[in-house]
């Protein structure tokens, strides 16, 4: 390869295969093992793509490389990971990788891990990345991403489903998921629901575990003298498939999830609104990625698609991104298709996690907008999260030379209402005069109209 290539800082712990970037183009390189593995599952690599589950990849040859084998696939548009994601997003996830597990093993090939950081959302439909996890399989191998598939799948939909507590910060704290001894923690017995699966998954998984770290063999020797096959293996597999079908988010209700009506706004206000945001956008040119930051049920996202490559429509609050996946799964059109829906809180995004913390970038490093819509969510993060109006144009004048952001006034109700709760004179500064003058030192604003109601004002500005 030329100079101009870089080794994806996420892609290293696999010492078979690693992904290379250059210029825009992804290859996956392989050393002579993983090129044997990679020949020996091609036919089922294939048909998996066209069937649309895994990533298509091209064998390549001529480009100059001390790799036994490569691949080029097409570039992903947008990476994103598991702490994202919503309960039903990762659900999906975890059913594509075990279907995957079975129908690899039906065609006498192996799977050597299973982790949500091999899939990804192209809008809102799951695609397995790493081919680089197929290989050879022997009759008496034993299902080898289990363990993993518990720790990163498994327990967090658990966690969920059974103990409401939703997952992402988890996920986000650490890049190897939940453990077996974490589990039976976090899901101890004093819960009132029946919890189908902990007594396998995570009771007799932690007791397997401990008598296994002071055995002398492998598990995968162990497995085979107890006779394992791969009927038995498929059978588990189908187990687990059944299990996670049944789980559930568990919670219908969340601060935000009676947000559509918006009934805040009459008629005419959310009217002017949506048209506002329309006729912006409209006269962007051409976007790439649009970010809708605190998208609740999607309306805007869904204008935003009208004229973006790809919506990033984010929200804090996971029922309502939920909702909004499960509406875009079953909606056939275009529009849809370029929606990925997230679960971001923007007061704490950022970071990147991992080896260096730059095994899996923060999402500021992965998606750069062309355009941001931000609207009536900048009270929320002043006076909720204590995250000054100043601070918040200036990550969005980082971020985006297009923006679209609405400002809820001083004499805005919802705004008296935040306050209620909050000492005198703390946010005095929070106004429509300030908003302005700070708005005016980072963009030029080239439209602006106060909603029907008097006490809203959007606005259409572009970075200096
Ligand atoms: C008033 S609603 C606005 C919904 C939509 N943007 C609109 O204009 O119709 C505010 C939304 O912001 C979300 N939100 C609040 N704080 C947030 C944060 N820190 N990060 C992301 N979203 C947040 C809420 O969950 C809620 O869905």
């Amino acid at each position: 390869m030329g100079d101009n290539y870089r080794n994806d800082p996420g892609s290293f712990r696999d010492p078979l295969s690693h992904v290379v970037i250059q210029d825009d183009r992804v290859f996956r390189l392989f050393n002579a093992t993983g090129e044997d593995d990679r020949a020996f599952a091609w036919p089922f690599i294939t048909a998996q793509s066209a069937r649309g589950r895994v990533v298509e990849s091209e064998l390549v040859e001529g480009i100059h490389t001390d790799a036994a084998g490569m691949v080029e696939h097409p570039r992903l548009d947008l990476i994103t990971y598991a702490f994202e994601w919503s309960f039903s997003m990762l659900k999906d996830a975890a059913l594509l990788q075990l279907q995957l597990i079975r129908d690899a093993a039906h065609a006498g090939v192996g799977v050597k891990d299973a982790t949500p950081y091999n899939v990804q959302f192209q809008g809102s439909r799951p695609l397995f990345i790493d081919i680089g996890s197929f290989q050879k399989r022997s009759e008496t191998d034993p299902w080898f991403g289990y363990q993993q598939f518990c720790e990163l799948f498994l327990y967090p939909l658990m966690l969920r489903a059974y103990a409401e507590v939703p997952f992402q910060s988890i996920l986000r704290g650490s890049i190897n998921g939940i453990s077996v001894e974490d589990a039976r923690g976090l899901l101890g017995p004093a819960r009132a629901k029946r919890q189908k699966g902990r007594l396998t998954h995570v009771v007799l998984h932690a007791l397997a575990q401990r008598k296994l770290s002071d055995a002398d063999s492998g598990v995968a020797d162990d497995v085979a003298e107890s006779g394992m096959s791969t009927e038995l293996m498929l059978a588990t597999v189908e187990k687990m498939i059944k299990l996670v079908e049944g789980l559930d988010i568990g919670v219908d209700t969340s601060l935000w999830s009676d947000y559509s009506d918006r009934s805040h706004y009459d008629d005419e206000g959310l009217r002017e609104k949506a048209d506002f945001v329309d006729a912006a956008l409209a006269a962007s040119g051409s976007i790439g990625h649009c970010w809708d930051v605190g998208c609740n049920d999607g309306m805007f996202s869904r204008i935003a698609a009208k004229h973006a490559d790809r919506v990033l429509a984010m929200d804090a609050d996971e029922l309502v991104v939920d909702r909004l996946y499960h509406e875009l799964r079953s909606d056939p059109s275009q529009i849809a298709e370029r929606i990925t829906p997230l679960v971001v809180d923007l007061s704490t995004a950022g970071g990147g996690i991992g080896w260096r913390g730059r095994e899996r970038p923060g999402l500021f490093d992965r998606s750069s907008p062309d355009a941001v819509i931000y609207l009536a969510v900048i009270h929320h993060l002043a006076l909720t999260f204590n995250i000054p109006v100043t601070q918040q144009l200036d990550l969005l004048a980082d971020l985006t030379s297009n923006l679209v952001i609405e400002f809820p006034s001083e004499n805005d109700p919802m705004v008296k209402k935040l306050l209620r709760n909050k000492r005198a004179g703390i946010h005095d500064d929070y106004t429509l005069d300030n908003f302005e003058r700070w708005l005016g030192e980072r963009f030029d604003v080239t439209d602006r109209r106060v909603l029907a109601g008097g006490t809203r004002t959007i606005y259409h500005a572009t970075r200096r």
